[in-house]
């Protein structure tokens, strides 16, 4: 079901001090910071040869992931691509899983439909699935 490694989303403090490592000390292509307020988050990629790694930091106190950085942040999901995402979100049901939220997908931060899947259900990693 699943396919390839989308990317991996890490919770920062400083976007712009961890972005410069990630260019200057790591060597990775990094691009300029993006703001999508409407998913509450302020973000760089860092493009790799085989995927992607996404910065993320709180857009503002309302951000869902305001309270995880206040935890101290770090690794906060991975995203798989699935080639259909209602029929993936169905087996899962099918199976006892869990999807967070109304079990709809939402567009996320690709234009892409996503949906989350329960930490607990997967050893306390926050999952994604985007349709490819
Ligand atoms: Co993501």
């Amino acid at each position: 079901m699943i396919g390839r490694l989308n990317h991996v989303a890490i919770v920062v403090g400083d976007l712009e001090a961890e972005a410069t490592r990630y260019r200057d000390v790591l060597g990775a292509a990094v691009s300029e910071p993006h703001a999508l307020p409407d998913h509450g988050v302020r973000l760089v990629f860092v493009d790799l040869p085989n995927t992607r790694v996404e910065l993320l930091t709180p857009f503002d106190k309302t951000s869902p992931i305001h309270a995880f950085l206040a935890k101290g942040g770090g690794l906060h999901h991975v995203c798989y691509e699935v080639e259909d995402i209602e029929a993936s979100r169905d087996r899962l049901l099918a199976s006892g899983l869990r999807v967070l939220g109304d079990g709809d997908p939402r567009i996320g931060a690709h234009g892409k439909p996503v949906l989350f899947l329960h930490p607990k259900d997967f050893a306390g990693t926050l999952i994604e699935l985007q349709q490819a």
